[in-house]
């Protein structure tokens, strides 16, 4: 009987929520994607791609790289596109962990980071999330030790919503500067804010991003690394050449030449419907944790039952397990129109089953 690694037949298999259920049919608000249709330009140019007959040809990055590079306002020769920032995550992993490092984490994560960890055989040291949700600033310090290969830090966290202050990743980048760190910026479009202007003091900073959120991208699969060019130069021997389709990249372009659509998405998102969302929250005095980005931790009384109302309801938002959050369920703010249809949903919830 041929057998995998010890360590991975040990481990556990990340299970993706609602493995079979057809998610077209709800609103989704469970795994911070866009909730809207991709714009019609988009779809346009995707169109437009496959009846130039262009799909049996191998990829090219060079266009693509030039115009994401003046998108991060970054050089080409720091950014390596991938397949998802989940590969980013992979790529970055296995070039700088080995056999006896240890990897330091703010917990609870996103959780790709410790499973591929585990997949290297590499220990996660995870620093919990203080109860009020903020980053535990001191204790991270202390948990980095000698043998730490890799520091990584979620800015803002999934998912907490927790944001970092841009001087305690400088202060970590100082103190450590023979350690990798990573920051992850998955939520940047929703932020703006980005430790970008570190990159050019601390070569030991590396920002993964991705192309799944605001841009409404997630089943095409783009994320990308920006980092000093002798990373990037490194980064590029262990990704595959064309690991990263060419659909992606047509997509990709038509949101940076019209930017229109999702960004009108995100200013609603962040500035209309997610205070929306927390005023319904607090005159109901449900806890809420809002974080910094477009999603956040809602704490009811009787978790299981409103997100099993929610999805008999239409409405997916996704229960949390891991210590510290295990009472939440974690949930994403759309346009303004479909948080009142949350809101309308949840009202009724509590109404019947929470008064
Ligand atoms: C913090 C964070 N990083 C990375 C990812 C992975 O994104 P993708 O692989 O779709 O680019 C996610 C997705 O939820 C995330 O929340």
């Amino acid at each position: 009987m041929i057998q995998v690694k010890s360590h991975i037949a040990s481990m556990g298999p990340y299970s993706p929520p609602w493995t079979g259920l057809n998610r077209s049919q709800y609103l989704r608000l469970d795994l911070n994607e866009n909730t809207l249709d991709p714009p019609e330009h988009v779809k346009a140019a995707l169109k437009n791609y496959i009846d130039q007959n262009r799909i049996q040809m191998y990829p090219e990055y060079e266009n693509f790289l030039s115009k994401l590079s003046a998108y991060a306002q970054v050089d080409s020769s720091q950014l390596i596109l991938t397949n998802g920032s989940d590969q980013a995550i992979e790529l970055l992993l296995h070039a700088f962990l080995e056999s006896g490092h240890i990897m330091v984490i703010a917990r609870p994560e996103f959780p790709i980071f410790t499973q591929i960890a585990s997949a290297i055989n590499v220990s996660v040291r995870g620093v919990s999330f203080e109860k009020s949700m903020r980053f535990p600033f001191e204790a991270f310090m202390d948990a980095i030790t000698p043998d730490v290969g890799l520091i990584v830090l979620i800015n803002p966290n999934n998912p907490t919503g927790t944001p970092l202050e841009l001087n305690q990743i400088e202060e970590i980048l100082k103190r450590y500067r023979n350690i990798p760190v990573i920051v992850d910026e998955a939520y940047y479009e929703y932020t703006q804010i980005t430790s970008c202007g570190l990159l050019e003091n601390y070569p030991n900073l590396i920002i993964t991003r991705t192309f799944s959120k605001a841009f409404a991208m997630a089943g095409l699969r783009l994320g990308y690394v920006i980092a000093n060019p002798e990373i990037i130069s490194q980064l590029y021997k262990i990704r595959g050449p064309f690991d990263v389709n060419s659909c992606s990249l047509i997509a990709a372009q038509a949101q940076l030449d019209c930017p229109e659509s999702w960004k009108a998405y995100v200013e609603e998102t962040m500035t209309r419907s997610k205070p929306f969302l927390e005023n319904f929250f607090k005159e109901r005095r449900i806890r809420y944790f809002p974080g910094a980005a477009h999603f956040m931790l809602v704490l009811p009384q009787n978790r299981d039952q409103a997100v099993s109302y929610l999805k008999e309801h239409g409405i997916l938002v996704r229960p949390m397990f891991a210590p510290l959050i295990e009472k939440t369920f974690r949930m994403c703010v759309g346009n303004l129109e479909q948080t009142q249809e949350f809101a309308a949903v949840f009202e009724k919830y509590l109404q019947e089953f929470d008064s």
